[in-house]
């Protein structure tokens, strides 16, 4: 039982960094926490108006995911999932911020491209391609989160497709805010300009 544990428990440890709140501090833009929606990942940190800050986490909270899933499977082989399930867990359940973590979106594409990367593409190009077009943070991070365990299945990596079915579970469920906020019709767009705020 060495193995697994020790595999969740570097990941909990890597994902629970809040890449988005150190980077807002060290760059002065203020607290996250008090900014926006409150969340600690890079689409509020866009709304500091900071975006190398905002594409600075958006790169760290990737890599930490990534990170996590690589070093574990490299250290023990076979455990690179349990790796992945504790930095989402690190990442939207953080000790250091009294459990109050992000929507673990970019942590899971992060995870999905180190585990398969033909299924971290598939998630990539939903979300990048929602982004642009719709360009509302929130369905785009879940429609991608729910792509991962179909694209998982498509691909015949089915010893996946229940964790990733899992964690895009959690990653709706922690959406929960921005979907009343959606229904209501009052969920901001990303950028600027006509019809958008941030
Ligand atoms: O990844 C988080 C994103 O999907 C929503 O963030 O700040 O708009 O709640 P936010």
């Amino acid at each position: 039982w060495t193995a697994p544990a020790l595999a969740l428990l570097i990941g909990y440890l890597l994902g629970s960094i809040p890449f988005g709140i150190i980077l807002t501090r060290l760059g002065g833009a203020g607290d996250l926490r008090s900014i926006g929606s409150g969340n600690i990942g890079a689409t509020n940190v866009l709304r500091t108006g900071r975006k190398g800050l905002a594409a600075a986490t958006l790169l760290l909270d990737l890599l930490k995911g990534a990170g996590a899933v690589l070093l574990v499977a490299h250290l023990w082989p076979g455990e690179g999932p349990l790796a992945g399930v504790g930095a989402f867990v690190g990442h939207c359940y953080p000790v250091w911020l009294r459990f109050r973590g992000g929507k673990g979106v970019a942590t899971l594409m992060g995870i999905v491209v180190a585990l398969h990367w033909p299924v971290g593409l598939v998630y990539a190009v939903v979300w990048l391609g929602l982004l642009a077009t719709i360009r509302i943070s929130a369905v785009a991070g879940m429609a991608a989160a729910i792509s991962a365990p179909l694209a998982a299945a498509l691909f015949g990596r089915f010893d996946l497709v229940l964790m990733l079915l899992a964690l895009a579970l959690l990653v709706i469920w922690k959406h929960g805010e921005n979907i009343e906020r959606l229904l209501d019709g009052t969920e901001p767009r990303i950028g600027r300009g006509r019809g958008r705020d941030v």
